[in-house]
Order: C-alpha cells, then structure tokens, then sequence
C-alpha cells in the first residue's frame, strides 16, 4: 500500500493509544507457562504480538476473543511439542525471548522468521543460552534455528549489551533452570519482564543493574496492557512539529525505562505534560498532553539510549525542526533493528531536504530546515521508518508519497485511523 502524505495546518484533539507491544508479548508468552487461565485486557494487534499469540497456540494453549479488548489465555497443562516450526514473523522480541522458553523444554522446535528477521543477529541469545547448557542449531547465529530441548542450568552472566530482548530470554530459561542464574546488563534496558515476574508471583531479585531468578512457577494472574510509549512518540513529535497543535494522548505507558524519549522533547524544548499518573499491572502509565513548540538541538548519548532506542528514528524528525546541531551517538545497534535505521533514517530524511549525516553509531543533524518533501520514500520493510516518514510529511511543503506504507501494522494498524482523527 502507496500513501501519500499532505502538509497539514495543524493537529488537534484526543486520543487513546493502543496496547504497548513488548508488554503484550510477554503477557501472551507469560500466561502461556501459568498452567492456569488469563485475561489480558488491551492487547497490542500488530502482527509482531499475533506472531507471540500464534506460536504459543502451536505449543498447546487455547485463547478466545471475549471483545475487541479481552482475550482469555488457557495454558492447559504445560507446554507441548509443537507439529510445524514456529514462525516469528517480522518479530525480534518473539523470536529471542520464545528461544528463552524453548531451550529448557522437553521436547524439540525450531524457529524461523521474515527475510528481515532471518537477517538479525541471534549469537546474542545464542551464546549465554549454550553456557546454560541450551543445544541450538544454527547457521552462522542467524533464523532458521532449531532448539533441541534441554534441562538448563543457571549461570552468572555479564552481558555486553543493554538488551531487554537478551536479558529477558536469559531470564525465562533462568525461570526453568537449576540453580540461580543472574544477569547483568551495563546499562538499565527496559524492565517490563521484571516486573511481569514481580506481578506473577517468579523467584526474582532486582538489584540495579543485577537480576537473579531462580527456578519458580508464573501464577495466572489477570494483566492490564498500557498505551506504547513507543507508539505514542510518533504523536507527541508530530504535536511538537506541526505548528498550532495540541494532543492528549489517554493511557501511555511512562515507565523509567521506556520513558527516555519525554526526558529528551522535554531538553529540546518541547512543551510535555503528565496527568492522571497511575499503576496498572505493575506499571507506571499517565495521559501526555503536547503543545507545538520551538525545538532546540542537544546531545543524545551514553546512559539515555536504551530508555529511546525505538524511537531515535523519530527523534531524528523532530530534531530536523530544532534550531542548531544535535548529535546522537552510542547507537550502533541501531543497525541491527528491523532495517538498518541510521542508513534509512539518514537516506530518506535527506531526500526530504533534511540537513542530516550518518555516523558509525547515531547521527548529525544541523537544523532547523524547511522540509520540501516531493518526492518518494522507502520503509526498507520497517515499522518505524514508515511512521516517521509519515510525520515528517505532515511539515513537508509538498506531498511525499510512502511507498509499501502497510508496513506500520507490524506494531501500529491503528495509526491512520488516529492520525486522521487530529488533521
Ligand atoms: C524490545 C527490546 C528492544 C526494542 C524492541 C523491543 C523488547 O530491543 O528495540 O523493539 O520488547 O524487549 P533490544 O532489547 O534488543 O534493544
């Protein structure tokens, strides 16, 4: 699907974002090892989360739609060896946190993905899985993978990356291991496997950086999935670039971990209010209220980048509209996600007219220009990529047009719909 984008005067209005993905992924695959009945309510539909819902129906759980926002998980007994291979679709995070679940099984699976994911690297979650004892595979750390189920032990692991996705795969096989199995992370990634643990009753210790779990059941306790912060960032950059614009976005999840993309608009010099802070299921969620603002360049870097590492491609739009030169580093794996996103980023927004040079690990960016638009974007098969293009056509001074634009239902279907609510 080809769309084509048109400046707008401005966006105005009120809207509820829908379900946070990587919340819903782990409330499906976290109900699917309880051996008891769930209800999740507000789930995520992009095809990322119905990829997670697929794969644990093959191992042995049944579910059933009691309205557009309520799906009931019934786990049976315990997970069983599935017939067909797994298929992860466009999904990173089904693939490395279900290879999380799979090793310590008792029977066999193998997992395979899009051309995309089949491109992504697995040694991440490979490696600390075999020092547990996990026998995988593989070619060259890549999907197709087939996991040989295996008793695990726990192990003391110090990981090289801030990863949610590897520290919450290590942290289920550590759910069924010998032992204690502690991970370490450099930097604080998000923490919602954490906290689902906490909520559901695991054997799980947090200290700062250090998390130790040990070999303990998940209770079938009802999950509430808040609004996607990730999601939502498209909106705010949008109110903050379009001229005259005001949004309330209902119900964003702003957990620590997540909520670096506020910390940033807000040092940019954008106009970002919190109400209604409350908890749901163990996490922090509130209503974001944005105003247009004048944007001001700054440094994003260290510490801050695993808080917004899914929305630096949006960031990257809206720091063409800030007045002097921002600098992102410390991004390198940014290559790694569902595309390259510092070449696309870079690519498509200098077709746009933007003033912006591609790093090794982030991005220059010299603003404020005035976008011309005119012309054709690619999405390089990538959620993300789509979306931002999409907002920085809302201030182009000619229609763009988005080439292979159905991309956004990997996370977002909903996105149009909402957006031209606002117009
Ligand atoms: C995710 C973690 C992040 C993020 C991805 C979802 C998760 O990946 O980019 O979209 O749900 O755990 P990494 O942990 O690999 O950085």
């Amino acid at each position: 699907m080809d769309i084509t984008v048109n400046k707008t005067k401005s966006l105005k209005g009120i809207i509820e974002i829908p379900a946070d993905k990587s919340i819903t992924h782990r409330a499906f695959m976290f109900s699917a090892l309880t051996k008891g009945k769930v209800k999740i309510t507000n789930f995520s539909k992009g095809a990322d989360c119905m990829s997670t819902l697929n794969i644990i129906k093959q191992l042995g759980c049944e579910f059933e739609f009691i309205n557009e926002k309520e799906i009931i998980i019934d786990a049976k007994d315990a997970l069983k060896a599935p017939i067909e291979a797994l298929n992860c679709g466009n999904s990173g995070t089904t693939t490395r946190l279900m290879m999380g679940i799979l090793a310590g099984q008792n029977f066999n699976s193998k997992l395979y993905g899009d051309i995309s994911l089949s491109k992504r690297p697995m040694k991440r979650v490979i490696c600390p899985l075999e020092l547990m004892g996990a026998k995988i595979k593989h070619n060259d750390y890549k999907l197709p993978v087939e996991i040989e189920g295996t008793n695990l032990q726990g192990i003391n692991y110090n990981s090289p990356l801030a990863s949610a996705q590897v520290k919450s795969c290590i942290l289920l096989a550590g759910l069924n291991a010998e032992g204690v199995t502690k991970f370490t992370e450099p930097y604080k990634s998000r923490n919602h496997t954490e906290l689902m643990f906490e909520y559901m009753g695991a054997n799980i210790e947090i200290n700062k950086n250090d998390i130790c779990v040990k070999k303990s059941k998940l209770h079938p306790v009802d999950i509430e999935v808040c609004g996607d912060i990730s999601s939502a960032a498209f909106f705010m950059v949008a109110g903050l670039i379009v001229p005259n614009s005001e949004i309330t976005i209902k119900n964003v999840g702003i957990n620590e971990t997540r909520s670096g993309i506020i910390d940033v608009l807000r040092a940019m010099n954008g106009n970002i209010e919190l109400e209604n802070e409350r908890i749901i299921s163990n996490e922090k969620v509130a209503n974001i209220k944005i105003k247009y603002s004048k944007l001001k360049a700054i440094t994003i870097e260290g510490e801050i980048i695993p808080r917004l590492i899914d929305e630096l491609p949006i960031i990257a739009v809206a720091a063409t509209q800030a007045e002097g030169i921002t600098i992102i580093k410390n991004a390198q794996d940014l290559r790694n996600k569902e595309a390259d996103r510092i070449t696309a980023v870079t690519t498509e927004l200098r077709k746009l007219g933007a003033n912006i040079e591609e790093t090794n690990d982030g991005f220059i960016i010299n603003g404020k220009t005035d976008l011309k638009g005119d012309c054709e974007v690619e999405c390089y098969h990538d959620h993300r990529i789509a979306m931002s293009a999409y907002v920085a056509g809302l201030i182009c001074e000619k229609p763009i047009k988005i080439n292979e634009f159905q991309w956004v239902n990997i996370s977002f279907p909903e996105f149009l719909g909402l957006m031209n609510n606002l117009i």
